[in-house]
């Protein structure tokens, strides 16, 4: 393969490049959610422990029969494949700044390493009231010309915040608290935003990732994947690199640092990448569901006690994130996390 002819920039260390065989992860949980539609209390909590179990033993899990309609992944998809095909001064209309972070860029740095992949970040609420004065400026750049794009970033972005919703309640129901314990710290003012990836084909996967080895800061993450597959995460029973399997109209969970410092380490945030291939381009698109910028992050009390304490000091989730998508903009990339 073309090793030599690789951009330096995108070579990973030997010891964090991909395997040329990975087992296929058939180990990670596949949640059916229709108990949410049609099920009584009983199978809603049966729901609940499946969902606590798969977070805890795997920080990852994949659901089907989520209530998403297949139509409004299907038309957000093909929004994608319209954006990523244009040329690339159309892309660059659209750039993300370093005060206004939304929009298009094609040189993602996870630890330094530069990942083999084109993003375009757009947020599914605007926030609300407007950023003051030297707040970075969450507003979406639209592209011209793609008939229908915004349309359908707007139904994928509300269909998918309910789905979130939901798995927000699942959780904590299963970790013995009320349905909508957490769904204050997402009331005004959220983080959240929604990223459409693309992986161009790679000369070289043996030396460069779509996205470097990291965890996700926030909340949780709900991910659309296409069925080319790529997505690997560490398995934490033995700490090898295991690959998600594409399930059709599927969707992959995980929990993110924040659910990990909320439960006091109940559950974990996994840590995953993205490989890429010779001939195919890959697309997926990662909804980043976040709290209130306001929120100061810690373990909920009623999960800490004399016998466990917490684990964590409180952070303003709103500082963190304003540092590391700065941090990111100017590729620093200094933890074992990405925004
Ligand atoms: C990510 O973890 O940032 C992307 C995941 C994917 O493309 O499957
Ligand atoms: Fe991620």
């Amino acid at each position: 393969m073309g090793g030599l002819s690789m951009d330096e920039a995108f070579v990973q260390a030997p010891e964090h490049r991909p395997k040329p065989s990975i087992t296929e992860a058939d180990g990670i949980p596949v949640i059916d959610l229709s108990p949410l539609l049609d099920g009584g209390e009983a199978a809603v909590d049966a729901l609940a422990a499946e969902v606590g179990r798969a977070s805890r033993e795997w920080g990852f899990f994949v659901v089907t029969r989520h209530g998403v309609p297949p139509g409004a992944v299907a038309r957000a998809a093909e929004a994608q494949r319209a954006f990523f095909a244009l040329p690339p001064e159309r892309k660059a209309a659209v750039a993300r700044s370093e005060a206004a972070p939304m929009g298009y860029y094609a040189s993602e740095h996870t630890k330094n390493v530069r990942d083999w992949k084109e993003v375009f970040d757009l947020v599914p609420n605007q926030p609300s009231p407007p950023p003051a004065d030297g707040d970075l400026v969450f507003d979406n750049k639209w592209p011209d010309d793609i008939p229908g794009f915004r349309e359908a970033i707007e139904e994928y972005g509300e269909a998918v915040e309910e789905l979130a919703f939901k798995l927000l309640e699942l959780i904590a129901r299963s970790l013995g608290l009320r349905p909508d314990r957490l769904h204050g710290f997402f009331k005004d003012d959220q983080t959240t935003f929604i990223r459409l990836n693309h992986y161009p084909p790679c000369p070289s996967p043996d030396l460069a990732l779509g996205v470097g080895r990291h965890k996700d800061a926030g909340a949780l993450t709900v991910l659309y994947q296409d069925d080319v597959g790529g997505l690997d995460v560490r398995r934490r029973s033995d700490g090898e690199w295991v690959r998600v399997r594409p399930v059709p109209h599927s969707f992959i969970i995980n929990v993110g640092d924040i659910i990990q410092v909320w439960s006091n380490d109940r559950y974990e945030s996994a840590e995953h990448r993205v490989a890429v291939n010779v001939e195919k381009e890959r697309f997926s698109i990662p909804f980043f569901f976040n709290p209130a910028s306001s929120t100061m992050v810690e373990p909920l009390e009623e999960l800490v006690s004399e016998g466990s304490p917490a684990r964590y000091n409180p952070y303003n989730w709103g500082d963190f994130f304003s540092t590391r998508k700065n941090s990111n903009f100017k590729k620093l990339d200094v933890e074992n996390v990405q925004i």
